[in-house]
């Protein structure tokens, strides 16, 4: 990674572990469901939404006070859909961030819980943050709530659970990883777009770069899950091939999910290229995302 990439992903990562501990201490809830939120979102995580949201704005010159809150909701978000996805009755993994996961190292019920508790308190810190106007807060709530839900993730997840030993086509593969994953890497980078108050011109930009950043992600994800080690993922490897999942591996092979990553990876780092200057960051970070190891 480039040295100053890498500075700027520790500065961002701190802020973002400062603020996802400041939402998680003001809690009267029962010890357990707080032990087992704090567990899922304290430790550890590559903290890559919030950095997507931070770098935005900056980019769109906002001041970043006005974008820690809306950063630690989507991280919320996706430490609730990290929880979920799994519990036994979904992809049924016991390691996550080198740790056992939410249901292992408490209960089913408690992972679940902790889940729900997470994703309601991703809207209420917006709908609470004492920085936004009430026209930004509407606007990240209903943005949230179509990615996260039945325009996003939910509906993604559910279409990966019933792709599960069938064979699908390249078309219904990408749809499915644009929803679970491409749909909340949209809003982070939407989010630093609304809190800069950007216009529509630079919001469609965003948006575009988010849609080619998503979909990179996940198949980067796909190509660690059937490469990587358990030690180096901090996740069952191999779950997707023992689960049958759909992916660019399992359907398209390694050498073509690596041509897809490769072309993604291009088409984000130009569209982030028309930002200018401003935008360099999200280019050195698109390669960040697209050459990980973990
Ligand atoms: C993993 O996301 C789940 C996917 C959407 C592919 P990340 O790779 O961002 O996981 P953490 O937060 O860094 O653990
Ligand atoms: C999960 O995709 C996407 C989510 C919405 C959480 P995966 O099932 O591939 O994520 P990992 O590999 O378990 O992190
Ligand atoms: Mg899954
Ligand atoms: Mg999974
Ligand atoms: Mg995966």
């Amino acid at each position: 990674m480039v040295n100053s990439l890498s500075k700027v992903i520790d500065r961002l990562q701190e802020r973002s572990n400062t603020q996802l501990a400041q939402c998680l201490n003001q809690s009267s809830a029962p010890e357990k469901l707080n032990d087992a939120m704090r567990y899922s979102v304290v430790n550890g995580g590559k903290r890559i939404r919030p950095i997507l949201v931070y770098l935005t704005a900056e980019a769109l010159g906002a001041d970043l006070t006005l974008a820690d809150k809306p950063a630690a909701a989507l991280e919320l978000i996706h430490a609730y859909s990290l929880i979920h996805d799994d519990l036994p009755a979904m992809d049924d993994d016991d390691l996550r961030r080198g740790k056992p996961s939410c249901h292992k190292q408490f209960d089913e019920a408690t992972a679940i819980l902790a889940g729900d508790a997470l994703q309601a308190l991703a809207f209420q810190i917006i709908v609470e943050a004492d920085k936004l106007s009430a026209t930004i807060k509407v606007a990240l709530v209903s943005e949230m709530a179509r990615a996260a839900g039945l325009e996003g993730m939910v509906a993604g997840q559910v279409l990966d659970l019933s792709h599960e030993n069938n064979n699908i086509d390249l078309e219904a593969l990408e749809y499915m990883h644009r929803l679970k994953t491409g749909a909340l890497i949209t809003s982070s980078v939407r989010f630093g777009g609304l809190v800069a108050d950007a216009n529509e011109t630079t919001l469609a930009l965003i948006s575009d770069y988010g849609n080619a950043l998503g979909l990179a992600f996940q198949i980067r994800d796909d190509i660690l899950d059937a490469t990587g080690s358990d030690a180096d993922i901090g996740k069952p490897a191999g779950s997707d091939e023992a689960r049958g999942k759909a992916t660019y591996v399992t359907v398209l092979g390694l050498k073509e999910a690596r041509v897809r990553l490769e072309a993604q990876q291009s088409l984000a780092k130009e569209i982030a290229s028309r930002l200018g200057p401003p935008g360099t960051n999200l280019q050195s970070l698109t390669d960040f995302v697209a050459t990980r190891n973990h």
